[in-house]
């Protein structure tokens, strides 16, 4: 398999031609020189013509709701599948917050196979952070492998209460080399003050982490009081990284959308905007929740976000704030695909051909009606951003393209 990709236009500037070979980039040539037809192997290749695209490598999303098993009437494997490759993803990291909830390296096994077998992204799948969310046996941590196919433990859509249960699983998880994800809310605090329940939390975790040379990433920070604290625990030392949502830094509290953490008051998504844009946020992360109409009527939290994540962003931070696309692509390919135990993906040559091509100067207004995920709920309808992306490649394999 081989695909050449030409006059793509390169993140820091300039246009290159692109040769793929057996998913790896063979050659690299700038636009003065060229890839031409000077060997039968190119000119048998398939091409695609990106000019006026750009090329980056491909993004990889720590944070997906793929729903299975136990709700594929919110998303299937395939249809989460494919709304990754749209947003321009080919890897994912699945929340274990499934039904039954995956305890086992066994289901992650088997929940990943499935996935990686359609050929579109790579899917990670989670185990919880205790037994079937229970909140207190870590048992189930004592049969994952280090270098296994578990590369996270998260107990998404709640925290841990009991810091030493906590602790217990954090410090297992570390012993195999797994990165636990920490959803840091304190729920006996969520229904007086929700800031106040994730900063308890996020404050006592990373007092945990520090005192006993844990490693840890922070999910979907959104207070300003929680993302300081990790700042300064970086600024110590710390072995902690965190994630913000496309999300939380595009919409404040004003838009009326439930999901957990909610949508802040500006101060909060002004700091995270700041923060990000002066290149101290580690990863964004989408936090795909899809539900049914009739499960959002009903109240549950979360949205659909990989198919408007890079647009938001790419808009909120390098149109708005002039933050460098290279910055961009640190945190939403590059350090999550570290985080995430996953080869680095450069545009050079001997790299995986994962890569993304990009409209960076067309404005398009979502249209959730027209997402490949089952999942309508998203803020961003009808909203208009600048950037689309245009195809996605895995492996060197055209996972998805905009033919349109
Ligand atoms: O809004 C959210 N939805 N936050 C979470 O932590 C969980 C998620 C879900 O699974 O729907």
């Amino acid at each position: 398999m081989s695909l050449l990709i030409k006059n793509a236009g390169l993140p820091e500037g300039g246009q290159a031609d692109i040769y793929i070979e057996n998913g790896v980039i063979l050659h690299i040539r700038r636009a003065e020189s060229g890839i031409e037809d000077y060997d039968a192997r190119v000119s048998l290749a398939d091409r695609i013509d990106a000019s006026g695209l750009c090329v980056m490598p491909a993004f990889a999303d720590m944070h997906t709701h793929l729903r299975t098993p136990g709700q594929t009437h919110k998303e299937t494997l395939e249809t989460g599948c494919a709304a990754a490759v749209r947003g321009g993803y080919t890897a994912v990291c699945a929340m274990a917050n499934t039904d039954p909830v995956c305890s086992s390296s066994e289901q992650a096994q088997f929940i990943a196979g499935e996935a990686n077998a359609l050929g579109l992204c790579d899917v990670f799948q989670c185990v919880s952070l205790t037994d079937g969310f229970d909140g207190k046996s870590t048992r189930h941590l004592d049969s994952l492998s280090p270098g296994g196919a578990v590369r996270c433990v998260s107990e998404d859509g709640r925290g841990v209460a009991d810091g030493a249960v906590f602790l217990e699983a954090v410090r297992k998880a570390n012993a195999f080399g797994v990165l636990p994800l920490i959803h840091a809310e304190d729920a006996r605090f969520s229904h007086v003050d929700t800031a106040a329940a994730e900063d308890l939390e996020t404050l006592r975790d990373l007092y945990l982490i520090e005192k006993y040379g844990c490693a840890a990433h922070f999910c979907h920070v959104s207070t300003r009081a929680s993302a300081q604290a990790i700042l300064d625990a970086k600024q110590r030392g710390a072995a902690v990284t965190f994630e913000v949502t496309p999300h939380h830094l595009a919409l404040n509290e004003s838009v009326d959308f439930r999901v957990n953490p909610p949508l802040r008051p500006e101060a909060d998504r002004r700091f995270l905007l700041d923060i990000t844009a002066a290149g101290l946020t580690d990863v964004i992360a989408t936090d795909h929740a899809p539900h049914t109409e009739s499960d959002k009527r009903a109240g549950a939290p979360g949205l659909v976000g990989l198919e408007t994540a890079f647009p938001v962003c790419y808009t909120v931070l390098c149109v708005q704030m002039g933050m460098p696309l290279t910055a961009l692509i640190s945190m939403m390919s590059a350090n999550p695909r570290r985080l995430l135990g996953m080869p680095e993906a450069r545009l050079g040559e001997g790299f995986p051909a994962d890569l993304v091509l990009a409209d960076l100067n067309v404005r398009h207004t979502v249209g959730a009606s027209g997402f490949a995920s089952l999942g309508r709920n998203t803020p961003f309808d009808g909203m208009t951003y600048q950037g689309a992306v245009c195809a996605a490649i895995k492996g060197g394999n055209v996972v998805y393209i905009d033919d349109k």
